[in-house]
């Protein structure tokens, strides 16, 4: 069975991250390789994750209680959840077929409390930031770069106007390092009072990042084709469901107590592994997904007009749980389920109309560089015409 999504890092990675949860280092020295390995700059901190660094930014700036913060519709409910900790009201802004924000629905979004524009990259995708520039400097906005799901380089900034720009190494991400976040901070007073908070949070033992290596590790190990397919039929028998489970097992940090979790800095070692993974990774890899991507949406007839990295591959059809029953019965685990969310309406006028309506149709196929094109050519037989609504994110 094609399982879903496999981690994109390796067993050696894998040996050096538990080599350097063992082996001694000054952490200033870690901190400063990890930072150089990233990029010359200096205006950008290393944090435990996206979601730390945004509630690190909300922690930094203060916000007064009540102020509202648009999100683009399609997005992570800890983003969400973050939001409301700190006591901000989060507003969806709708997005278009191509996941775009779409213009008007920003607009709506406005109003006096609002101070804050986060948009999602999703998908890989790039969303176009002239127009959403454009408006927040009209309303004096912050404007936040999310982009967990679409880093391809160390030393990518995102847009240079942007406030933030979140670049998230999580264990699902490119070039996974199983946790880790690179936030890129425009404002040098903002910068500094976020690495302030951040050097007084508690850093991350090694002992909990070894033990987050070797449960990732268990992941790894069956999501290979036969492991996934035992696992499967295992978790089935005893009436499991493998959907949810798939689903959840890669989670980062659970919902219990989240910002507890999220306020602390990375451990020496976490930090050791980023800078592998930006020295050593094989960005062959995110070329082999494009071409994979670009393939798909020929054969699809889906048109973009924007770069995307093909990060995940979700299609949008009739009848999503009948498309999915039947990859599965072939041997690909495509899921109807993900992790993410249509952020909720506060009011009637700020519904999120269309992102909802794409979501409820979304399947996202199995989907990483090591499966072998005649893998895809199979999963596209097995769709037919009328199940694809055509445009798609
Ligand atoms: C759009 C988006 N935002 C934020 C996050 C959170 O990233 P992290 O796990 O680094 O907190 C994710 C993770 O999948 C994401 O997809």
């Amino acid at each position: 069975m094609w399982i879903r999504m496999r981690l994109d890092i390796g067993w050696r990675d894998i040996a050096s991250g538990f080599g350097f949860c063992v082996m001694p280092i000054k952490r200033s020295i870690a901190e400063k390789r990890a930072k150089d390995s990233w990029s010359r700059g200096d205006d950008f901190l290393i944090t435990l994750s996206v979601r730390s660094a945004f509630d690190l930014m909300l922690r930094a700036l203060q916000l007064p209680p009540g102020s509202e913060v648009l999100l683009s519709a399609l997005t992570v409910p800890d983003m969400v959840r973050i939001v409301k900790l700190h006591e901000l009201v989060p507003v969806p802004v709708d997005t278009d077929e191509a996941g775009n924000i779409i213009s008007d629905s920003l607009k709506r979004a406005i109003s006096p409390q609002t101070r804050m524009i986060v948009i999602a990259h999703l998908f890989g995708g790039s969303a176009p930031l002239d127009e959403v520039h454009k408006v927040a400097k009209d309303h004096d906005l912050l404007v936040v770069e999310d982009c967990a799901q679409s880093f391809l380089r160390p030393g990518d900034s995102g847009h240079p106007e942007s406030d933030a720009a979140l670049f998230s190494f999580g264990p699902i991400k490119t070039a996974s390092a199983l946790g880790g976040a690179v936030a890129r901070i425009k404002s040098p007073e903002l910068r500094e009072r976020m690495a302030g908070l951040l050097e007084s949070d508690s850093i991350q033992s090694r002992k909990s990042f070894a033990l987050r290596i070797a449960r990732f590790s268990v992941l790894k190990l069956l999501s290979g084709n036969f492991m996934a397919e035992f696992t499967r039929c295992c978790v089935e028998r005893f009436g499991g469901d493998f959907d949810s489970m798939s689903n959840s097992a890669a989670r980062g940090f659970s919902s219990a107590e989240l910002l507890k979790q999220l306020r602390r800095q990375p451990s020496t070692p976490l930090l050791r592994l980023m800078e592998r993974r930006w020295q050593n990774y094989d960005f062959t890899r995110i070329d082999r997904r494009m071409r994979m991507g670009r393939l798909l949406d020929t054969k699809i007839g889906i048109k973009r007009g924007a770069f995307h990295s093909y990060w995940v591959y979700p299609i949008f059809v009739r009848d999503p749980i009948a498309v999915c029953e039947r990859l599965c019965a072939a041997g690909f685990d495509a899921t109807c389920q993900a992790r993410m969310t249509v952020v909720p309406a506060i009011d009637d006028a700020r519904k999120a109309v269309s992102a909802c309506s794409r979501w409820e149709h979304a399947v996202f196929l199995p989907w990483y560089p090591d499966m072998p094109f005649e893998a895809l050519d199979d999963m596209i037989d097995l769709l037919s015409e009328s199940d694809i609504r055509k445009g798609g994110i």
